[in-house]
């Protein structure tokens, strides 16, 4: 019965907001979210905090609409929001995208990046962008072997700006802004994915104003909560959309 007003609900597109549940005043209530279901030996290597892949994992498990994943690397990412769609049972008919330039060589690494040899050449970066099929092969056998590959819709290898993504989605995980450049490269998407409403995650965001200033030139928030203020670790933000550059609120 549950399921059925559930998916009476979906149909409608009138389900309850579930992550809007998990602030109050705009701030992040850590008893709400839902523990992660894997100890952080389940992951492979990257750079997200437990926090942050918790937040990730619940975002998952209980947003509305369409995911897609800007910056996925190898998969730490990818493999908490996998976990939610594994648990939240409805990755049948909620899409997951997941893209990343999907690096195949060192020199395209440190000139996508902006980054030195000195820095790709580091075991952690240059063995997965050596291995046969590049970052993206390791991506999807860290999500194969996790028993998570099937809760991936499609795995997509390019720029962000001008892969085919959908139309909207309801919740976007953006690895991406780490400078002004890099934001004003996935800026323009962004503002087409998301709608008032959406959800947008973004790492390594809270350091500087200014980046969440050159973001908001594309997207802006009825809130966007800075992660380190529940651990001093977290780089990351969340907020519920309020309008784009390309769409206006509700
Ligand atoms: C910090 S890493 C992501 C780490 C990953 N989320 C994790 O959990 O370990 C950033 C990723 O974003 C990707 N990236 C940056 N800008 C991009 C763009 N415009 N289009 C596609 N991928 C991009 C890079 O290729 C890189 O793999």
């Amino acid at each position: 019965m549950f399921s059925q007003i559930k998916s009476m609900f979906r149909e409608q597109g009138s389900e309850p907001d579930r992550i809007g549940s998990f602030f109050q005043d705009g701030k992040l209530l850590l008893d709400r979210l839902d523990a992660l279901p894997e100890p952080m030996s389940f992951f492979p290597t990257g750079w997200m905090t437990p926090l942050e892949l918790q937040v990730l994992y619940n975002a998952a498990k209980y947003g509305r609409g369409d995911f897609l994943e800007i910056g996925t690397w190898i998969g730490k990412s990818s493999t908490a929001i996998a976990l939610g769609r594994r648990d939240a049972g409805d990755w049948r008919t909620r899409k997951y995208d997941a893209v990343d330039f999907g690096f195949v060589s060192l020199t395209d690494f440190c000139s996508a990046l902006a980054v030195g040899m000195e820095y790709a050449a580091q075991d952690e970066i240059a063995r997965p962008v050596l291995t046969p099929g590049g970052t993206m092969a390791v991506l999807m056998e860290n999500l194969r072997s996790r028993g998570l590959l099937d809760t991936v819709t499609s795995v997509i290898r390019g720029n962000a700006a001008d892969v085919p993504v959908r139309e909207h989605y309801g919740v976007v995980f953006c690895d991406a802004t780490h400078n002004e450049a890099e934001i004003a490269v996935v800026g323009p998407m962004l503002s087409r994915a998301l709608r008032p409403g959406s959800w947008l995650m973004c790492d390594d965001i809270h350091e500087h104003q200014h980046l969440v200033d050159a973001l908001s030139k594309y997207v802006t928030f009825d809130f966007f909560h800075l992660l380190t203020h529940s651990d001093s670790q977290s780089k990351a933000a969340i907020g519920r959309v309020k309008a784009t550059a390309a769409h206006k609120p509700r």
